[in-house]
C-alpha cells in the first residue's frame, strides 16, 4: 500500500482525518500509532501480536498507523510490505521532522478512528494489554493509561539508574506540574488510548518522548482510567533514550508551566494590588495626618482598606468567573477571610524575604524591597487561585 503523506502545519487533531480515508472503511473506532525508528527487526512480530489482540475486540474497526522517521534501517519498507498483508495497516514515512511525540501526533492527524492510541513497535509494551485499555474506555473514561506503577505493573530488569532517572523525572513533574502529573500514577506512560474528542481544537507542543503529559496537561480529559502492566524487556534493537531526551523532558515541563500559567488572570492580580497600593497610600494620609489617628494604627487601618480593596475587584473582576459561580455573602465573607489571610502570611513573608536578602546576603534593602513585593504578589496569586477561589468554587 501506498505511503501516506506526512502531514505538516500545526499538532492540532481535526474533528475529521486531515487526510482522506485511505480505503472506504466501516466506521473505525480505533487508530493505534507505532511511532518507529530503527525497529525493523521487531515491526512484525508487534504488527503480528496487535492485530490478533484487535481483531478480537474490534475486527475491522481498527487501523494501524506506523510512523516511521526515515530509519536508517528502512523500517518503512517494512511497514509497507506488511501494509499489503494488513489492510488496517497504514504507514506514513516522516524525512522532515523527527522525534517519538510530534511522530505520535501525526499519525493521529492522519487517523480515522474516535479513539486514538499508541503504543511502542518493540513489543516492550505487551500487546494483550489492549483489550483491557479498550474495556476501560467502553466503561466511558476518556484516557486509558497503562501503567508501570499500579497494581500488576512493574519494569522488567531496568537496571538502578534508569529506574532512578523515570522516578527523578516523576518527581520533578510533580513539583513543576502538580496538576498534570499528579492526574496519573505513570505520567512517563507511551502506552495509552485517549478519545479524539478531548483533543479537538487544542494545539499540542510535545517535545522528545513524553506525549502523555500534552494529552493531560492540554487536553480536555475529566476521566482516566488506568491498566497496569510489566514493561518487558526488547527483543531487538536497543532504546532510543538519551540525556537529550530528560533535557528535552525539562523544556516540555516549563514550555507546559508558563502555557497553563493563568497569565491574564496574573495580570488583572497584578493590576488590583498595585491599585491597592494608591488605596494604602491615600487612606494612611486620611487617618494619620487629617483624622490624627497615629503611626501604627493609621499604617494598619490603612493596610486593611488596601486589602478590601484588593479583595473587592479580585472578587468582581480577576477571579469573577469563579466568585459568579458561588454567590451568597457567606461564600463571599469565607473568601475575603482566606483573603485576609493569605495577605497576613504574604505580609510576614515579605518581611522575612527583605531581612533575608539584607542581613544574609548584603543586598541593596530598596532591591530587597522589590523583590520581596514580586516574590508575596506570585505567593498571595497563586494561593488565593489555588486554596480560596478555587477550592469554594462549587463543584
Ligand atoms: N518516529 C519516531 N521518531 N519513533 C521513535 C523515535 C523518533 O524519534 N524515538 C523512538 N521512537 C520509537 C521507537 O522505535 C519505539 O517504537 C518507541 O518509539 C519507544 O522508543 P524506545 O527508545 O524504545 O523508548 P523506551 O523503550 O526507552 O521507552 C518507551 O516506553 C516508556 C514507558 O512507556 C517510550 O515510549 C517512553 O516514552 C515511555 O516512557
Ligand atoms: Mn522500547
Amino acid at each position: 500500500m501506498d505511503l501516506l503523506p506526512p502531514p505538516t502545519g500545526p499538532l492540532a487533531i481535526a474533528a475529521e482525518p486531515l487526510l482522506p480515508a485511505a480505503a472506504a472503511h466501516s466506521p473505525l473506532v480505533l487508530s493505534v500509532v507505532l511511532p518507529t525508528h530503527n525497529e525493523a527487526d521487531n515491526l512484525q512480530a508487534a504488527i503480528d501480536q496487535i492485530t490478533q489482540v484487535l481483531e478480537d475486540i474490534l475486527p475491522g474497526a481498527y487501523e494501524l498507523i506506523v510512523v516511521d522517521d526515515d530509519s536508517p534501517d528502512d523500517t518503512w519498507q517494512v511497514a509497507q510490505k506488511l501494509s499489503d498483508r494488513y489492510p488496517q495497516l497504514r504507514v506514513v514515512r516522516r524525512t522532515g521532522e523527527r522525534g517519538l511525540s510530534s511522530a505520535v501526533v501525526r499519525g493521529w492527524q492522519v487517523a480515522r478512528g474516535d479513539v486514538l492510541g499508541v503504543i511502542d513497535a518493540d513489543l516492550q509494551h505487551p500487546p494483550e494489554l489492549m483489550a483491557k485499555l479498550w474495556a476501560e474506555i467502553a466503561r466511558g473514561v476518556d484516557l486509558a493509561v497503562a501503567s508501570r506503577h499500579i497494581e500488576g505493573g512493574g519494569v522488567s530488569d531496568w537496571r538502578l539508574p534508569r529506574r532512578f532517572l523515570s522516578r527523578g523525572a516523576q518527581i520533578l513533574g510533580l513539583i513543576v506540574l502538580p496538576g498534570v502529573l499528579g492526574c496519573v500514577s505513570d505520567p512517563m506512560s507511551g502506552y495509552f488510548m485517549v478519545r479524539r474528542k478531548c483533543l479537538l481544537d487544542r494545539e499540542l507542543s510535545p517535545i522528545g518522548y513524553k506525549i502523555l503529559i500534552e494529552v493531560v496537561a492540554r487536553g480536555r480529559v475529566a476521566w482516566i482510567g488506568e491498566v497496569g502492566y510489566v514493561f518487558q524487556e526488547r527483543q531487538a534493537g536497543e532504546s532510543k533514550v538519551s540525556h537529550r531526551h530528560y533535557i528535552d523532558y525539562i523544556q516540555h515541563l516549563v514550555r507546559l508551566r508558563f502555557a497553563l500559567w493563568p497569565v491574564q488572570r496574573f495580570l488583572r492580580f497584578g493590576i488590583v494590588g498595585f491599585s491597592g497600593v494608591f488605596v494604602d497610600m491615600g487612606a494612611f494620609y486620611v487617618l494619620r495626618d487629617l483624622l490624627g489617628l497615629g503611626l501604627t494604627r493609621g499604617a494598619i487601618a490603612s493596610a486593611e482598606l488596601a486589602i478590601f480593596n484588593n479583595f473587592v475587584w479580585n472578587d468582581l473582576w480577576t477571579f469573577g468567573d469563579i466568585s459568579a459561580r458561588q454567590r451568597g455573602w457567606r461564600s463571599r465573607l469565607k473568601r475575603l477571610v482566606k483573603f485576609n489571610l493569605v495577605c497576613l502570611a504574604g505580609l510576614i513573608l515579605n518581611v522575612l524575604l527583605v531581612n533575608l536578602q539584607f542581613n544574609v546576603f548584603d543586598v541593596n534593602e530598596y532591591l530587597a524591597k522589590l523583590v520581596a513585593i514580586a516574590a508575596v504578589t506570585l505567593w498571595n496569586f497563586w494561593i488565593n487561585l489555588k486554596l480560596n477561589w478555587r477550592v469554594t468554587e462549587s463543584p
